[in-house]
């Protein structure tokens, strides 16, 4: 069975990947399932400058889910490229890196770096972080910025055959228009959703347990949430959507195939059963099989509204 997806001109060996900031740069998976067989690793954000995230306590359990706000950390532009680059090279799955920034000079400042380096294969552009006081959702709630600034990165961007993915929020009143917005500005592709804003409350200490307040909500409970957005997305724009949220079985992959995703990823079930991923991709297959299909993208044609 033949699982090739095709996302804005780059073709994934299946449509099954793992989410931004739940998989590091994989060096912690890698000895508890075989990273190569997936279709895409999407990388923790990577920013122009290193960044420690928000203080702690940025995590917190709630009964479907978690919430976090650690406020995209990590080493930065330079030692991504000297640290963590070139165990990347080696895998064998498209490796799609997650850039943001507190501006649109920002993301350029990492777009064209990483454009002058080999073995990447798109980018994820993160305008969705709940977490951050600039950039992320300041961004990616603002029609006209959210089409300035693909269209800024699709001008900067050398290489064509790396997809440009504008990873959307949830956290907007119509996430159609916002998808709209990203199309007219020239992206490839768009990935939703990102985390929805939460709050969980001490009781006895009468106060948040996240120590910047806030959160964002991920894990079984936003599913519905994601697939509504993938729905609603699927009927506003042409390009392709990669569907996240709370996917944890193959009965969650297909729910967001079905409603129009052309590809997934799975993010906050890694924590707690990294095998999962494989056991999707696994059933994939034989799911197509037994419905007649060829193909992924011919499961949302099966959908009865
Ligand atoms: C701890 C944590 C860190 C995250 N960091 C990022 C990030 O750096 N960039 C990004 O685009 N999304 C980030 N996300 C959002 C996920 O990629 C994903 O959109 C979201 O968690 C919903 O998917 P899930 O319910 O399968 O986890 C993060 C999520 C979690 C739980």
């Amino acid at each position: 069975m033949d699982l090739r997806v095709n996302i804005g001109g780059l073709t994934l060996a299946n449509p099954v990947g793992v989410a931004s900031g739940t998989f590091g740069y994989g060096d912690e998976y890698a000895g508890l399932f075989d990273i190569d067989r997936l279709g895409a690793l999407y990388t923790k954000a990577v920013t122009p400058e290193a960044r420690a995230g928000n203080r702690t306590p940025r995590l917190a359990d709630t009964p479907a889910g978690m919430l976090n706000s650690i406020g995209l950390a990590n080493p930065g532009l330079d030692s991504f490229i000297t640290d963590k680059l070139p165990a990347l090279r080696q895998r064998r799955c498209a490796v799609i890196v997650n850039v943001a920034g507190t501006c649109p000079e920002e993301y350029q400042a990492v777009v064209e770096r990483l454009e002058t380096v080999e073995g990447l294969a798109g980018y994820e552009i993160n305008i969705s972080c709940p977490n951050v006081k600039a950039g992320g959702l300041a961004l990616g709630t603002d029609l006209k910025l959210v089409e300035s600034l693909t269209r800024r990165l699709r001008d900067c961007r050398q290489r064509p055959e790396r997809p440009l993915i504008v990873k959307l929020s949830p956290n907007v009143t119509d996430i159609a228009e916002i998808a709209r917005a990203a199309e007219a500005g020239g992206a490839d592709a768009v990935s939703c959703i990102n985390t929805l804003v939460g709050m969980v409350i001490d009781v006895q200490k009468q106060r948040p347990v996240l120590a910047m307040g806030t959160g964002g909500l991920s894990g079984p409970a936003i599913r519905p949430v994601g697939v509504a957005c993938v729905y609603k997305v699927s009927r506003a724009v042409g390009i392709p959507i990669i569907g996240l949220g709370g996917i944890g079985c193959l009965d969650d992959a297909l729910q967001y195939f079905l409603a129009g995703a052309s590809a997934i990823q799975i993010g906050t079930a890694l924590f707690r059963r990294p095998e999962c991923a494989l056991e999707i991709l696994d059933g994939l297959a034989p799911w197509l099989e037994a419905n007649h299909l060829s193909s992924v993208t011919e499961i949302k044609r099966l959908l009865k509204v």
